[in-house]
């Protein structure tokens, strides 16, 4: 059927004038896309039944909502998710629905956009995936998931954007931002404290307030506040003792009161569990609910007879309407949107771009980075990963793309016309004969032995090894709904890896893996590793290109990479999964780096590092203090010249340490960062603005941010740890 938009526009096209004039008249304000949003939204709310209104907040299928015909209210299609458009699934279940138009762009996952650490190029990520998810017909994405990794071992890592509240906030700025201004509603997830997936439906999380503000809320109130995020998703678990997609305190009185969000909040699929909760404590829209008919949901019959036994407000009710209207007419709903386009080779550049800049190098003794071709006469690639197709994995973030480059494709199409390319498998994960799709398979089914034999004669074969491992999709993993089980590589690769370098000393490590994972004894004799993160469907080329060269790498870690298990906070306190269906977050502020930091422990790679095939000079740090009272308190210049032969660029980043604070503070905390691309001999002076808020700290006592009079130090650099410049500074 025409929109019936349409239908009145070709209608008044046949009109006289003054005839047309008087049907526009006549044309209803909530239609007319010039009239102010909220005049809108009132002036259809006031033309809806009760049972229209009902109708809005809840699902009518897994990913769609009742439309309104009468009113010419469309179905709101919602999709996954983060890094792209998910396939399209069964009406009523996850089954994949089998269709050939729904391939779409696999960007790198949430964890390789935050080590971009480049909030522009996440801009162009959100609005990517905008015109894809327009051309797909859908009206709400969900994403980004900005939850905080607490541990190195929770499974859905790979999709958030690391351990820190600053750099979160920003990425997810700039994806929402580029999302929403392609006419499409973003979903900040999972509203909050959601950090492990064990138990994650009725774990009940427990920490102090300072803490809740301090680090888990303030991505979240970024992505309100600063990107006008539409809609926020509810978490799985309870913040409380309350589930957090009916939680009064956090999205009544935080969300709601305090940072004044005027768009919706939807459930977790499947994350509703009381109507009278979900009436009263801040949901407007259930979606996923397993229940078989739709008008059982939380929010469907029960909510309605309860309205209409005078248990709820109707107050309560026309105000989930409003917000789901609201987010409606605001992204174009009732007016049309811009046609989309899909799988274009621009996209697929996007999408390469990211993955190129996420690439961390971790290590590169000797310069064994970047390969020369040219020299090299035989390449050995070892390592399941070289060969496993990723993007169409880890569940609600997977994306069907129209085609997936491996590592190993990359590596081939970079170099092998003139270099001999040889690939051993070398280890296997069990079931990854699923991977149906795998484009190479040559030596299996092997034992685990002779596939290790093979590889390691491949190694002793050639000029060079590139070893292509990590983790992988697959349950227990990097993926949702388990968490891992220990900091390791799986599948024996540490053993492996051991004999690999033993036989060829000139190994590089490429790691895919969306969370941090400890290194064995073949570390230290391993002259160059590479953190490639879950890179989309342009994974490999982007691989080759940092391997050979025709990309300087420039990624820094989202997140700290410990040694062992132990020294990361949560379990060196024995606060992991939680006992007895609570788990509380003893280790409070000191998360990720503020932990390593605070209490002197050495980190295996620290958060912001990265190498570069480039080296830069930090020269004439300065702090130049606010004098305007709207500007920031102060501002840091540092002039960095890159000192090599080659272009590329550096994130400086600041951090902050509250000399004399009246609560205990985290040693340092990043509070401001900048990406910039040099030539080589180039220089540019980088200014790092710091507001009040890098000052403050939350005190639960005034239940307000404190920026406290006294001395500071700011310490810029190229990671928390590569510390350049450490300036004094006295907040007057
Ligand atoms: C996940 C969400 C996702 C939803 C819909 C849930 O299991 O937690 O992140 O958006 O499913 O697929």
């Amino acid at each position: 059927m025409k929109h019936p938009s349409l239908v009145l526009l070709t209608l008044l096209a046949f009109l006289s004038p003054v005839a047309a004039r008087a049907a526009e008249d006549a044309r209803p304000v909530y239609r007319d896309p010039a009239a102010p949003l909220e005049a809108r939204v009132e002036d259809l709310l006031g033309r809806l039944t009760l049972e229209e209104k009902v109708s809005l907040l809840h699902g009518d299928s897994k990913f769609t909502t009742a439309g309104v015909p009468r009113l010419g209210i469309p179905v709101r299609h919602l999709t996954d998710g983060p890094n792209g458009v998910r396939e399209e699934i069964e009406r009523d279940t996850f089954k994949a629905a089998g269709r050939t138009d729904d391939f779409s762009t696999a960007m790198p996952t949430g964890i390789a956009l935050a080590a971009t650490w480049d909030p522009e190029l996440a801009f162009l990520e959100g609005a990517t995936i905008a015109t894809e998810a327009r051309a797909r017909g859908k009206d709400i994405v969900l994403g980004p998931g900005v939850n905080i990794m607490r541990s190195p071992l929770c499974g859905r890592n790979f999709e958030y954007l690391g351990e820190d509240p600053f750099l979160a906030g920003r990425i997810a700025v700039g994806f929402i931002g580029g999302e929403q201004s392609g006419g499409i509603a973003s979903s900040v997830k999972h509203f909050a404290v959601n950090n492990q997936e064990t138990l994650r439906n009725s774990i009940n999380v427990e920490m102090d307030e300072r803490t809740l503000r301090e680090i888990y809320l303030p991505a979240f109130h970024a992505a309100v506040t600063e990107a006008g995020v539409w809609t926020v998703m509810g978490a799985y678990n309870k913040f409380r003792g309350e589930h957090c997609c009916h939680n009064d305190y956090l999205l009544n009185q935080v969300l709601k009161q305090e940072w004044g969000f005027k768009g919706l909040v939807m459930s977790d699929w499947n994350g509703t569990h009381d109507t009278a909760q979900a009436a009263r404590h801040g949901l407007d829209l259930e979606m996923g609910t397993e229940k078989r008919a739709y008008a059982d949901w939380f929010l469907a019959g029960p909510y309605r007879e309860g309205l209409a036994r005078g248990e709820f407000p109707l107050a309560g009710l026309d105000d989930k309407v409003r917000r789901n209207l609201r987010v409606l007419i605001a992204t174009g709903g009732l007016d049309g949107r811009a046609p989309g386009a899909i799988n274009t080779k621009a996209h697929q550049l996007v999408a390469r771009r990211v993955a190129e800049e996420a690439i961390v190098l971790l290590k590169n003794t000797g310069g064994l980075l970047p390969l020369d071709a040219t020299k090299l006469r035989t390449i050995a690639v070892i390592g399941e990963n070289a060969t496993r197709p990723q993007a169409h994995g880890g569940q609600s973030s997977e994306v069907k793309p129209l085609y997936e480059v491996t590592p190993l494709q990359g590596i081939i199409r970079r170099v092998g016309r003139t270099v001999n390319v040889i690939h051993a498998l070398g280890y296997e994960a069990p079931n990854s004969d699923r991977l149906s799709t795998r484009p190479q398979k040559p030596d299996a089914p092997l034992s685990a032995d002779e596939l290790a034999e093979r590889a390691v004669a491949a190694a002793r074969a050639a000029d060079a090894v590139v070893f292509v491992g990590g983790l992988n999709h697959e349950q227990g993993n990097d993926c949702e709904g388990d968490d891992r089980t220990e900091l390791a590589l799986p599948y024996g690769q540490d053993a492996l890896l051991e004999r690999i370098v033993a036989a060829n000393p000139r190994t590089v490590v490429v790691l895919v893996s969306g969370s941090p994972v400890s290194m064995g004894a073949w570390l230290p004799r391993t002259p160059a590793v590479l953190q490639a993160w879950f890179g989309g469907m342009e994974a490999g080329n982007a691989v080759a290109r940092v391997l050979f060269g025709d990309v300087n790498p420039s990624g820094k870690l989202p997140c700290t990479f410990p040694r062992q298990l132990a020294d990361s906070p949560a379990h060196a306190l024995g606060a992991w999964p939680g006992k007895d269906g609570t788990v509380t977050y003893t280790e409070g502020l000191l998360v990720g780096y503020r932990w390593f930091d605070t209490k002197a422990i050495e980190p295996l790679f620290p958060f912001g590092h990265g190498l570069s095939y480039t080296s830069f000079a930090y020269r004439g740090a300065r702090v130049v203090p606010g004098t305007d009272a709207k500007g920031p308190l102060a501002t840091v210049e540092v002039e960095v010249t890159n000192t090599g032969a080659r272009a590329g660029a550096e994130v400086v980043q600041l951090y902050v340490r509250d000399v004399e604070a009246s609560l205990p503070r985290p040693a340092q905390e990043l509070k401001a960062f900048r990406k910039v691309q040099l030539q080589p001999g180039e220089r540019r002076v980088v200014t790092l603005p710091l507001g009040r808020e890098a000052f403050s700290f939350y005190d639960p006592a005034r239940r307000a941010w404190v920026a406290e009079p006294g001395k500071f130090v700011l310490a810029v650099g190229s990671s928390s740890r590569d510390l350049r410049a450490q300036l004094e500074f006295t907040l007057p």
